[in-house]
């Protein structure tokens, strides 16, 4: 059967890094069911690595398992859960590790969002978001350390580019991302002496991601767009997916709590006007 392709079939990471570099290792994915962090365990598993993905929506969990799994040739497994509870985190982790006895990759990816001015934002609003990326990346980090030492792995933290300047209707994803960075340098620095590495992929505006298409509902006409790329087009999943490759792999083994932001330039443009 002719595998599904989610991300462009030949991307850069499959031309360019051996097929093989992540055999016999675990990714453990939070988000990933869906968007960035479905493309980002795909291009893992394409390179060999075996993975659990968790997400709250059980349906659509259980079918990118089933399709992850048949287009790579490698086991996915869902586990249904919410990273705000940090008990369905460890029954997650717990069913990885009775599944396949480790993980090396940790991508840290539930994410919630939604466009409102501050003004407008309710405390449960600013909380909920608060609670789903930067307390679910803690709690993330939490129940998987122990075996990301053991097997001396990485993380990857799946922040934005939003809170480097005041962004409207961003509030709440802007100081939750932030938090995200912060929790990441400091994994960096403590668990380096362990062997452990933490980075971020902080995503410009991908095409076909739920974030982006909340964002084109505020009407950024096409024309608009084209003048905000420096490398003359929006990013891809497969943007994101292969510096998730390079991350992960033996090739990046020096670089440790870092922000990488997968944008095309974007953050560096200032308009004229
Ligand atoms: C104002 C809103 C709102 C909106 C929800 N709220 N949507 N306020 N405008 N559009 C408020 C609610 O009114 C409520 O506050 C509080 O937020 C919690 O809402 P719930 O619906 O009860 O929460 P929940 O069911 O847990 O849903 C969480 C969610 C939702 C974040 C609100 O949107 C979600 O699950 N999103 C997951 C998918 C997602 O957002 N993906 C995009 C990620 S992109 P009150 O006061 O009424 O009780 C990303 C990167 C951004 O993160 C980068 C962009 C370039």
């Amino acid at each position: 059967m002719a595998p599904t392709a989610f991300i462009a079939p030949q991307t850069a990471s499959t031309s360019v890094f051996k097929e093989d570099i992540f055999k016999g290792k675990v990714l453990f994915c939070t988000g990933g069911g869906s968007g960035i962090c479905r493309g980002m365990t795909e291009a893992l598993m394409r390179h060999g690595a075996s993975a659990t993905i968790v997400g709250r929506k059980v349906d659509r969990l259980t079918q990118a398992a089933k399709e992850l799994s048949e287009a790579t040739g490698q086991k996915c497994i869902p586990c249904q859960g919410d990273v705000r509870h940090p008990k369905t985190l460890q029954d997650a982790v717990a069913k990885t590790i009775e599944a396949f006895g480790r993980i090396d990759f940790v991508i840290c990816g539930a994410a919630g969002n939604f466009l409102v001015p501050i003004a407008a934002l309710s405390e449960n609003g600013f909380k909920t978001v608060i609670e789903i990326d930067t307390i679910g990346t803690y709690n993330t980090i939490k129940a998987t350390l122990p075996h990301v030492r053991a097997s001396k792995g990485a993380y990857i933290h799946v922040s934005a580019t939003l809170h480097y300047r005041g962004t409207p209707y961003q509030a709440h994803v802007s100081a939750a991302k932030a938090g995200v960075d912060a929790l990441s340098a400091v994994l960096a620095v403590e668990e380096g002496p362990h062997g452990v590495r933490s980075n971020v992929i902080a995503p410009g505006p991908i095409a076909g991601t739920e974030g982006v298409d909340r964002l084109e509902s505020k009407g950024t006409g096409a024309d608009a767009r084209d003048m905000l790329y420096p490398l003359g087009r929006m990013g891809s999943i497969a943007d994101v997916a292969n510096a998730t490759v390079w991350l992960f792999s033996g090739a990046a083994e020096y670089v440790t709590g870092q922000v990488l932001p997968v944008d095309g330039g974007t953050e560096h443009l200032r308009a004229l006007v």
